[in-house]
């Protein structure tokens, strides 16, 4: 059976025990994915930040918060898949300092350090084998494609989904879906029909409908 694992959500990073940085994703597209896999008659791994919506019952779902982990959940999973689909948000930062009692109020500026958190899609690149496929999101505002192809390179993706800041939390998408050779195909509709076209792609990859 064709397995597939997707990252999904926002990732959260502590500043003290009661605050942390993270992102408006809501996991919508990560579910979409799900379901769609799981019609497709996948095995989906999911692993996911902290959201209010639901994954299918058939999905194996693995909750996380910060991006360490993510990353640690995905390397254990990974080897186990076909597919990685990065539908997260992870944060790119966390502080340098975590504060294990609450930060108080001093009503003076805060100046605060921030440390670059590990990039899982890259982190599975750098271990994915022939037979693997990984498929990344690019959400960008300037210079899309360039950017997009830039992060498909980088990250050793075969396929990257570019997207524009409309996307987040919104039930309808528009992607452009990017490999090494150029665009391969321009989506619209409900996050829903785009997943089901984007497995379509993945088991296409892999020669697998
Ligand atoms: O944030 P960025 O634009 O680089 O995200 C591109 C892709 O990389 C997305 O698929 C996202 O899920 C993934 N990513 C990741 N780990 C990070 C940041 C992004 O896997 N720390």
């Amino acid at each position: 059976m064709y397995k597939i694992l997707i990252t999904s959500g926002p990732t959260r990073e502590y500043l003290d025990p009661v605050r942390f940085l993270t992102n408006g994703s809501s996991g919508q597209m990560g579910a979409a994915l799900a379901y769609s896999a799981i019609e497709f008659g996948c095995e989906v791994t999911v692993v996911t930040g902290p959201v209010k919506i639901s994954y299918p019952k058939q999905a194996q779902v693995i909750k996380v918060e910060t991006t360490q982990q993510m990353l640690d959940a995905c390397l254990k999973q990974f080897p186990l898949c076909d597919c990685v689909i990065g539908a997260a948000a992870p944060c790119d930062y966390k502080p340098v300092r975590y504060s294990s009692s609450k930060l108080s109020k001093t009503g003076k500026t805060l100046k605060m350090e921030f440390l670059p958190t590990p990039d899982i899609l890259a982190s599975l690149g750098a271990i994915k084998t022939p037979d693997q496929t990984i498929i990344g999101f690019a959400l960008e505002t300037d210079n899309g494609l360039a950017h997009a192809q830039e992060k498909l390179r980088r990250k050793n993706c075969d396929l990257i989904c570019l997207n524009a800041p409309s996307a987040i939390n919104s039930q309808e998408n528009s992607i452009t879906l990017i490999s090494e050779s150029g665009v391969v195909a321009q989506l619209s509709g409900s996050k829903k029909d785009l997943a089901t076209k984007i497995i379509r792609y993945a088991l296409e990859l892999e020669k697998n409908i």
